[in-house]
């Protein structure tokens, strides 16, 4: 290893051990998961104050992993890291490709990925802008995306519906509805893989998360994402009980497709 991914590492491993890990697991978060571009870009955001801490795995996906964080004044950031390795480059240019924001002059993996992150911090600036209730993001840099942590002060992260039933779901799915209203119209992307996995359950409230392959409304595969979209959360909701019909949901949001 070269002295400059030694140092990286060193620093990486620095910023984790500074706070007692309880689980082993959570310790696996330096070279031995990440290549070295990574490990130089977090060094990057360490030095550059936006990461003191990184303190535990929160989730580790297919493509990304999602590590809990602090930064100044002790406050609780998530970093989702995808790894170059294991990305669906497919999937990623099927979607990159039809978005107009996004020219791919070069394909190789590495850029792929670039734009991919990229657009997942556009479409959630974009998101929170417009006051969805989406983790705000903070800056991302190559395939590092930080963003305020979603969960309570001790660092116990919110939980995806899927696994944290809403206690009142009629509710819960009425005020996720109001959140897709502006998500569509005001924000003008369509989620994409909207589902009870890439929603949080932050105190009976929806956090919407997971935006990297949303797309703008006038992408050719926008409603074709869209009617997916809401066919997912009926059943999903139907199934707890919520008393509702895909063709309700349809007009509520009323999104206008050109
Ligand atoms: N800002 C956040 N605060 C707290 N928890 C988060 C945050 N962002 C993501 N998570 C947690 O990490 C998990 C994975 O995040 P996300 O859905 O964005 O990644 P993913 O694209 O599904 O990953 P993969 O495709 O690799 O499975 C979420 O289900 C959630 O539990
Ligand atoms: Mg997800």
């Amino acid at each position: 290893m070269d002295s400059k991914v030694t140092k990286a590492d060193k620093k990486i491993q620095e910023i984790i051990s500074r706070k007692k890990i309880k689980d082993s697991s959570d310790r696996k978060v330096g070279s031995e998961i990440f290549d070295k571009i990574t490990l130089e870009t977090l060094y990057k955001l360490s030095n550059k104050g936006y990461i003191n801490i990184l303190n535990g795995a929160i989730s580790t996906g297919k493509e990304a992993n999602v590590l809990k964080g602090i930064a100044k004044k002790e406050k609780l950031i998530a970093a989702k890291i995808y790894r170059i390795t294991t990305s669906d480059f497919k999937k990623m240019s099927y979607y990159i490709d039809s978005d107009h924001r996004f020219n791919l002059k070069s394909k190789n993996k590495r850029q792929i990925i670039y734009s991919w992150v990229n657009k997942e911090f556009k479409n959630l600036k974009r998101l929170y802008k417009v006051g969805v209730n989406v983790p705000k993001p903070i800056i991302s840099s190559h395939n590092i995306l930080l963003m305020d942590f979603i969960g309570d002060e001790k660092g116990n992260p919110a939980q995806p519906v899927k696994n944290q039933l809403p206690k009142n779901p009629t509710n819960f799915f009425n005020k996720l509805l109001v959140q897709l209203k502006i998500f569509v119209n005001e924000g003008n992307l369509i989620h994409g893989d909207l589902s009870n996995f890439n929603i949080l359950n932050y105190n009976e409230d929806p956090v919407i998360i997971d935006v990297s392959q949303s797309v703008v409304i006038d992408n050719p595969i926008a409603k074709e994402l869209f009617e997916r979209d809401v066919q997912t959360i009926i059943n999903e909701y139907k199934k707890l009980g919520v008393d509702t019909s895909y063709n309700e949901v349809y007009e509520y949001i009323n999104p206008n497709f050109n």
